[in-house]
């Protein structure tokens, strides 16, 4: 191992995914003797956990990489200090799965590119890079270029190295990737296809972090519905992370429709450590529009699927996302998840202009909303959903 004094900053972006993952790669740096630091300009390694759901993500990732690029040499003071002209800069996370080495050809000063399915080889990258002794010309710079994007199965011992954020809270994944291929969706192409860790694992890291001060966690997955390790369940697993003595509260993010169902919801209303949330993304309310993102309900499913939930778990909270502007999306299919929305009345809902995504089956659809109207639409529902939040804030 390297000796070690070298702090890093790890810049996170994306979802609550990439939160727990940028803590997991603390940790395993933290265990090779790395030092943290909340200062890029200290950072003698700056790492960006990037995000691929859409091109505006990307589009920040680039731009965060640019500036640190640019300050380098001039004011970066670990760089400087040490004779260098940059920190070592690193790309992981989906971006990295996403461009693998051609990061190097847009972006020449990173260093190394780790996929979210290798993300436990970055203290050994590291160390090869730190090592590299740099010939007399390029002594300045490092010159080694290292990416790591063809792993399969994370390595279940990343999620017990003990590091977490935030004091009483921590995220604990129970399912990694998707297999759903909605048809607009990167993430069966960056995170892989769905795996379940085993739930005596996640029991055990649950346990853990409680016995460490942890007391409310939120369990974590692209569909954590379809959560299943042997014969638990998803229900089964939220009916035994409640008897974790110890632990306050817990919740899950995020469900997807057809994987949801009443049994699930009377397990809501009976277990008393859960949050009484559920954020159940509908992307549309058009049929026709969910069958061409192959989501795998219908509208009508969707609509009694609140209903019931609202009937089960009393008092809980529902909460969506929608993309508007989907590819074919017509003024009539907008009408209808405006209806939709209007009907639910959600608590909140996240709405997102469709960005065609690399390898998805919708990228070989035409964008056939324009610019304009997607905004107009985007605005059209963030101002019925803001009336309809303002209204139960009202209400409380
Ligand atoms: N374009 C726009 N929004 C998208 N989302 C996922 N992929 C895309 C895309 N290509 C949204 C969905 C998802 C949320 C996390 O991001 O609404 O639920
Ligand atoms: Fe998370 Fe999806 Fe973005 Fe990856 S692409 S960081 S899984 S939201």
């Amino acid at each position: 191992m390297v000796e070690n004094s070298k702090k890093v900053f790890i810049k996170n972006f994306g979802c609550q995914m990439n939160v727990r993952d940028s803590e997991v790669v603390c940790g395993l740096l933290r265990k090779a003797d790395y030092q943290l630091t909340q200062d890029s300009e200290d950072a003698d390694i700056i790492i960006f956990n990037t995000c691929s759901v859409r091109q505006h993500a990307e589009d920040k990732v680039w731009s965060g990489i640019g500036n640190v690029v640019k300050k380098s040499g001039k004011v970066h003071k670990a760089a400087k200090s040490q004779g260098r002209k940059k920190p070592i800069i690193g790309i992981i996370g989906c971006m990295a799965q996403n461009y693998r080495d051609q990061i190097f050809e847009r972006a020449p000063e990173v260093d190394f590119v780790v996929g979210p399915s290798d993300i436990d080889k970055i203290p050994a990258i590291l160390a090869r890079i730190i090592d590299h002794k740099p010939q007399a010309a390029d002594r300045q710079i490092y010159q080694l270029k290292i990416w790591e994007t063809d792993g399969q199965l994370r390595p279940e011992n990343i999620y017990h190295t003990g590091f977490h954020e935030e004091k009483e809270h921590s995220y604990v994944v129970i399912s990694e990737g998707c297999s759903n291929y909605c048809s607009y969706c990167v993430v069966p192409y960056v995170r892989g296809e769905l795996h379940n860790r085993e739930f005596k694992d996640i029991l055990q890291e649950i346990e853990s972090s409680v016995k460490s001060g942890i007391t409310k966690i939120t369990l974590l997955g692209q569909n954590v519905n379809a959560y299943k390790s042997g014969s638990v369940n998803f229900v089964k697993l939220v009916n035994s992370v409640d008897r974790v003595e110890g632990l306050k509260e817990f919740s899950f993010l995020t469900s997807h429709p057809r994987d949801t169902s009443e049994v699930l919801f009377e397990a809501m209303a009976e277990c008393d450590k859960l949050k009484k949330n559920l954020h159940l993304p509908v992307q549309s309310g058009s049929d026709k529009v969910l069958k061409s993102m192959n989501r795998g309900y219908t509208r009508k499913f969707y609509l009694d699927l609140a209903d019931n939930y609202r009937k089960i778990v009393k008092g809980g909270t529902l909460t969506t996302d929608i993309i508007v502007g989907f590819s074919g999306e017509t003024k009539d299919d907008f009408q209808q998840t405006f209806d939709l929305v209007k009907y639910v009345g959600f608590d909140a809902a996240y709405i997102f202009k469709y960005s065609p995504r690399p390898n998805t089956e919708a990228l070989k659809w035409p964008d056939d909303v324009p610019k304009e109207e997607k905004e107009h639409r985007h605005a059209v529902i963030l101002d019925l959903q803001k009336t309809i939040s303002k209204g139960k804030n009202a209400k409380i």
